[in-house]
C-alpha cells in the first residue's frame, strides 16, 4: 500500500455474498486504504497536469515501454497500459511520480471501456494515444485456430479501434488529438507463414487510413509508424515466428526499442501520416508502388518455403 507505484486498478466484480462479516470489514478497510492510494496517486499525477497526457498501450515491454520511459523524461505525463502489472510497477518506479499505470487486458472490450471511462473521469482526454500493444504468432492459415485469429485481431487492431472510438469524439470537441499506430512492414508487403498476423496488421493500417479521411480538418490526426525488426520481447512471446522473416530483411538494420521511442517522439513533435524506420523500408515501399512484381519476387525468393 505504501509503494511508490502509481498502479491504478480498474474496478472488477467481487462475489461479496460469499464473504463472512469479518472478511467484509477487512476488505472494506483495505478498500479504504486502496482508495486513498488511488486518490494520492491521482493527485500527484494531476500536479503535473501542465504537461501533455500520453496514453501508451503495450507499455510493459519493448517499443511501448521505451516510449513511455522516454516521453516521461520530457514534457509528457504518461498513462502506461498493459496486462502485467508487476512490469508496469517497475517502470513506474523508474519513471517517477509524473506517470501512472493502469493494468488492462486490451483484448477485452469491456476492460477497454472501463479503462477509457476511468481515464476520462479521473484524468481527462489524453492528448496523444500510442497504440503499441500487439501480439500474434506467425502461422500458415490452416495452422491458425479461430481463437488464435480472434486474439490476433483483438490486439492490436480491435483494441486500437475501440480506444480510438471512445476518445475521438472528445478529441474532436477539443479540436486536437494525436493517434499513433505502431505497425509492421507486413501491412504493405505480406510474406508467407504469417497469414493471421498480416491480416491483423492490414486491418490496423486500414483503420489508420480511414481515420485520416474521417478526421480531416477536425484537429485530430492519425499517424502510423512502420518499424523493421526490433530487439524486443516480441519473438520470445510469440515463438516459432522469427524464422519466418524473409531473408531479404538482412538489408534492413535491426532497431532497439529505445531507437523506436526516439522515432515516436519525433512523430509527436512533427506528425506525419506514415513514417518508416529505418528509411530503407520507405525505399522498399516506393519500389513496391512502382514495380510490385519486383518486390513480390524478392520476398518470394527469400521467404521460408513450406
Ligand atoms: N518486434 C518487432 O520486430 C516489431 C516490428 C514492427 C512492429 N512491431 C509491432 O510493435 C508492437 C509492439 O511490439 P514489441 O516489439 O514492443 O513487442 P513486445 O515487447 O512483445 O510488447 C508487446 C506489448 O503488448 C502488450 N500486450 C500484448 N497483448 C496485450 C493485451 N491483450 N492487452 C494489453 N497489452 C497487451 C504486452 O504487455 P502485456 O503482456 O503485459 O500485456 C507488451 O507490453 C506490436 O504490435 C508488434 O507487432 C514489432
Amino acid at each position: 500500500m505504501t509503494s511508490r507505484c502509481h498502479n491504478y486498478t480498474l474496478n472488477g466484480t467481487f462475489p461479496i455474498r460469499q464473504l463472512a462479516l469479518p472478511n467484509v470489514i477487512i476488505l472494506l478497510l483495505l478498500g479504504y486504504c486502496e482508495y486513498h492510494v488511488k486518490v494520492d496517486d491521482m493527485m500527484t499525477f494531476r500536479q503535473h497536469s501542465r504537461k501533455e497526457i500520453v496514453l501508451v498501450t503495450g507499455a510493459s515491454s519493448g517499443i511501448g515501454r521505451a516510449a513511455a520511459v522516454l516521453l516521461s523524461e520530457g514534457d509528457y505525463q504518461v498513462i502506461l497500459v498493459a496486462r502485467r502489472s508487476d512490469k508496469l510497477n517497475k517502470i513506474i518506479n523508474e519513471i517517477g511520480e509524473s506517470s501512472i499505470s493502469i493494468p488492462c487486458d486490451c483484448s477485452k472490450p469491456q476492460e477497454i471501456k472501463t479503462l477509457c471511462q476511468t481515464i476520462l473521469e479521473d484524468i481527462g482526454v489524453p492528448d496523444i494515444i500510442i497504440h503499441c500493444a500487439g501480439a500474434g504468432i506467425w502461422r500458415e492459415i490452416e495452422e491458425t485456430s479461430p481463437e488464435q485469429l480472434k486474439s490476433m485481431m483483438a490486439v492490436p487492431f480491435e483494441s486500437a479501434f475501440n480506444i480510438n472510438a471512445f476518445f475521438i469524439p472528445e478529441m474532436i470537441k477539443k479540436k486536437s488529438g494525436l493517434l499513433i499506430h505502431i505497425n509492421s512492414p507486413v501491412c504493405y508487403f505480406p510474406w508467407a507463414g504469417a497469414t493471421g498476423y498480416a491480416s491483423a496488421r492490414w486491418a490496423l493500417r486500414g483503420m489508420h487510413e480511414a481515420l485520416n479521411q474521417d478526421l480531416e480538418k477536425l484537429g485530430v490526426r492519425s499517424c502510423q509508424i512502420i518499424f523493421g525488426e526490433v530487439t524486443s520481447e516480441y519473438f520470445k512471446s510469440n515463438p516459432n515466428s522469427h524464422h519466418k522473416i524473409p531473408k531479404i530483411s538482412a538489408f534492413i538494420p535491426i532497431q532497439t526499442p529505445e531507437k523506436c521511442a526516439k522515432v515516436i517522439k519525433k512523430v509527436i513533435k512533427k506528425p506525419r501520416q506514415n513514417t518508416f524506420h529505418p528509411l530503407i523500408l520507405r525505399v522498399f515501399l516506393i519500389a513496391h508502388q512502382f514495380l510490385p512484381i519486383f518486390t513480390e519476387m524478392l520476398i518470394r525468393l527469400t521467404q521460408r518455403k513450406r
